[in-house]
């Protein structure tokens, strides 16, 4: 009951402008995130335990991504290249390479790292906030798939910085993420789960990378400032992502 007039009170979009204009809409971010304290059942698929449905439509969805993963790689990326998977989760996507790559997976659930861990003995777990983290050396592919939605408007930037720093000058860089659905989402009505505009991601991403491609990742649609034909209007469903894939420019401008 609390934490639903926390909510009500906090999360709407004459304050989290506020937030985000101040800064600090990373506090209110961290303190909804529902990942960070989750307990997941480890008994459940890896989709469930990501908190996806099991549904046909999802199911290809993520099989979507997969398939652009597994060709960045392949034709990108050599035996023993260091790959990093931005909130790896359990593992669904790194594991496929496991013994052919130098994998590193990073999230901030514990129940999460620990079956990662399990599922993946020779790959590098880390159990930490990728904002926070200090990694020691750069990647060839640094991928994630639905983290934006969790990232603070306020440290968008300071997200692709990180990649930028982390990434080989011939690296790649793939991002999946929920896309804004209408006008009021590239507001940023919902600090609890941002769903960007892919204009927004282009324009912060516009002088440090060079981008490949940037579509909606199951239809392949270009779409500007929102979708305005959306798949189940009115719900969150994985088929409404957006990916984008780029590389970094040599001279980055922060
Ligand atoms: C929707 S799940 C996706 C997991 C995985 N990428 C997949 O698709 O199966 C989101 C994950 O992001 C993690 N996460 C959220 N914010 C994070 C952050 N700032 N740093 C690291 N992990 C984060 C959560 O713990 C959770 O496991």
């Amino acid at each position: 009951m609390i934490s639903k007039l926390f909510f009500f009170l906090t999360n709407n979009i004459l304050l989290n402008n506020i937030f985000i204009k101040l800064g600090i809409d990373s506090i209110l971010t961290s303190r909804l995130g529902t990942y960070k304290r989750n307990k997941i059942d480890t008994n459940l698929s890896l989709q469930k335990m990501a908190g996806f449905s099991e549904k046909p439509t999802v199911q290809e969805a993520i099989d979507k991504i997969h398939v652009r993963l597994e060709t960045l790689v392949e034709q990108n990326l050599n035996e023993g290249d260091r790959i990093l998977d931005i909130e790896c989760g359990a593992g669904a996507y790194l594991k496929r390479w496991e013994g052919k790559y130098d994998l590193t997976g990073i999230d901030i659930n514990n129940d999460m790292v620990n079956l990662a861990r399990k599922r993946m003995p020779t790959a590098t777990i880390i159990l930490d906030n990728f904002l926070n983290h200090d990694f020691n050396h750069k990647f060839k592919l640094i991928y994630s798939v639905s983290i934006l939605e969790f990232m603070p408007p306020s440290r968008l930037m300071a997200f692709f910085r990180k990649v930028h720093l982390l990434l080989e000058p011939d690296g790649k860089l793939l991002i999946q993420y929920p896309h804004a659905l209408n006008l009021k989402d590239t507001l940023y009505p919902d600090l609890y789960y941002v769903e960007y505009s892919p204009r927004k991601i282009e324009h912060k991403l516009r002088n440090n990378y060079k981008i490949i491609t940037h579509e909606h990742c199951f239809d392949g649609r270009i779409i500007d400032l929102y979708d305005a034909k959306p798949y189940e209007p009115g719900n969150r469903t994985f088929e409404n992502g957006y990916l984008l894939i780029a590389e970094p420019k040599v001279k980055p401008k922060y």
